[in-house]
């Protein structure tokens, strides 16, 4: 994590505005710290070394999606060494992905403390980006500006000179930030920014360009919650089959019932389309995307044949995970794409995955006692559970032989409920967080799953992604089994598994 140095002085001494400027043999050294990681995933995109957080810039340009991420590369070796800046990969399907290297830093006077989260738009012959560049007064004010960028097909990368918004709107803080950029059919561009009230409360506002460097204010986007956190971070707008969708990661909602379980959530509005006028948003109640404990700043991007594809930080600020010591941390999740069921969110694995998918394997089992799934850790499960006269099924994932440590996803008939424990998943991390999630559900007969393992984490998608249960786990290298067992009853399980690798 960054030392929190208490002088502004102290804090940025050491700074370096390109990576270049370290010395090579301490990043090298960096990364093969990272290699002797037993933790390191296989199907996940992370980091060589150091902090990895929200996901930017995701577009697809040049016939290739790019996908940049929230970078400090050296932020275990020498944290007194101050390098931020954003990290690229390309991939032409979404699930091999090339790794490019840094790309923007943190190296003028509008983005020297940070180049902070944005998006990307392919103009022309152009990828054009947009992000926040964070500054930090000698009294710890933030002033943040908006700022523009392009990459050339050569992957060369030009700032603005100058600054396409600078500092806050009057009536809100200097927690602003986050542009996610799109051109509507009116072909004009559209921005919608994380913003704080004066009041402290959260909200999300629009901007409006026509050229990309000239950007109005239109203003707040009217929701139905004038009281909604302190913050909203990484707002992002679409529409799927003319609803509109208002996705961000609010901070401070308290946790409400099995809801809001985490530091902070993420999740989505959905209603009619925003009035573009009027910024009216006539919309339902919030819906978490992830019933997890490690989900956050998402970025969606509409891919070319038209589905909405999301990505998001596979973890949470302010959290200590098991690979830190091993010099790095963060992830992102396995991309999935969004849909529309009676207004509630769906999520389901990219259909790209199929290229992962080795060693299939039938399964069609009644069971009873403890059955062994296939085996291996980087495994993916599309099960469906009739749950026939059982009480309760429990799945143990990533177990030991003798089923004593393994992360235990339990559908509970008769208390109708879903529940997820990593109390018992390996190396402890995050306990104060708690160690389980669940959530209500209608269970009759049949529960569908499908289960993503890698090496240090599970994204469960239950009845077609309805509910998805998002975790990072650190198991023992002997953790290799996937079991199958009941309570009191038989049920019948069918479906495939497959070994996952690139
Ligand atoms: C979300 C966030 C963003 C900000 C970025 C800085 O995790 O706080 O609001 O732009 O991280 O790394």
């Amino acid at each position: 994590m960054q030392a929190q140095a208490n002088s502004y002085a102290e804090r940025f001494a050491n700074m370096v505005k390109h990576l270049s400027d370290v010395d090579p043999a301490v990043v090298r050294k960096e990364e093969s710290i990272k290699t002797t990681s037993p933790y390191q995933e296989r199907v996940h995109i992370e980091p060589h070394s150091g902090t990895q957080s929200d996901p930017n810039g995701f577009a697809f340009f040049n016939g290739q999606y790019h996908l940049f991420y929230q970078w400090t590369p050296l932020a275990f070796a020498q944290p007194s060494i101050w390098h931020h800046g954003w990290y690229h990969l390309a991939s032409s399907d979404l699930v091999h992905w090339q790794q490019l290297g840094g790309a923007i830093e943190s190296d003028t006077k509008y983005d020297k403390h940070g180049t902070y989260s944005g998006s990307g738009i392919a103009v022309g012959d152009k990828l054009f980006l947009m992000y926040t560049g964070n500054t930090w007064t000698k009294d710890w004010q933030r002033v943040p500006y908006q700022l523009g960028a392009v990459m050339d097909k050569n992957g060369k990368f030009a700032k603005d000179p100058q600054p396409l918004i600078s500092g806050p709107l009057a009536g809100y803080t200097g927690h602003f930030r986050d542009p996610k950029v799109w051109q509507a059919t009116d072909g004009k561009y559209y921005a919608v920014l994380g913003a704080q009230r004066q009041n402290l409360t959260g909200s999300a506002l629009v901007y409006t360009s026509s050229n990309l460097t000239e950007w109005q204010p239109l203003g707040e986007i009217k929701t139905h919650t004038p009281n909604f956190g302190f913050m909203w971070e990484c707002p992002d707008y679409f529409e799927i089959d003319g609803q509109g969708v208002l996705l961000f990661s609010p901070q401070g909602l308290q946790p409400e019932g099995d809801k809001y379980q985490n530091i902070y959530q993420t999740g989505v509005f959905v209603g009619a389309p925003l009035n573009m006028r009027t910024l009216e948003f006539n919309h339902g109640q919030f819906q978490e995307l992830d019933a997890g404990f490690d989900f956050y700043a998402t970025q969606t991007i509409l891919a070319p044949d038209g589905r909405r594809i999301l990505t998001a930080w596979f973890g949470l600020p302010e959290m200590d995970y098991a690979t830190d010591q091993y010099h790095y941390s963060g992830a992102l999740v396995f991309p999935r794409e969004l849909s529309l069921v009676n207004g509630q969110v769906r999520q389901q694995p990219v259909r790209e995955i199929d290229a992962l998918r080795h060693n299939e394997q039938n399964i069609d089992a009644k069971v009873g006692p403890r059955y062994e799934l296939s085996r291996g850790p980087v495994q993916e499960f599309k099960l469906n559970v009739n749950i026939g006269d059982a009480a309760r099924v429990i799945i143990d994932l990533r177990a030991d032989q003798n089923n004593e440590h393994s992360t235990r996803l339990i559908i509970d008939k008769k208390n109708q409920r879903i529940v997820l424990n990593r109390s018992k998943s390996g190396a402890a991390f995050n306990k104060a967080n708690g160690t389980v999630r669940e959530r209500q559900l209608h269970i009759d007969e049949d529960v569908s799953l499908d289960i993503i393992m890698d090496t240090s984490s599970v994204e469960i998608f239950v009845n077609g992604g309805a509910l998805v249960f998002s975790a990072r786990i650190f198991p023992g290298a002997n953790q290799v089994h996937n079991f199958i067992q009941t309570v009191s009853g038989t049920s019948t399980i069918k479906g495939h598994s497959w070994t996952l690798a690139e």
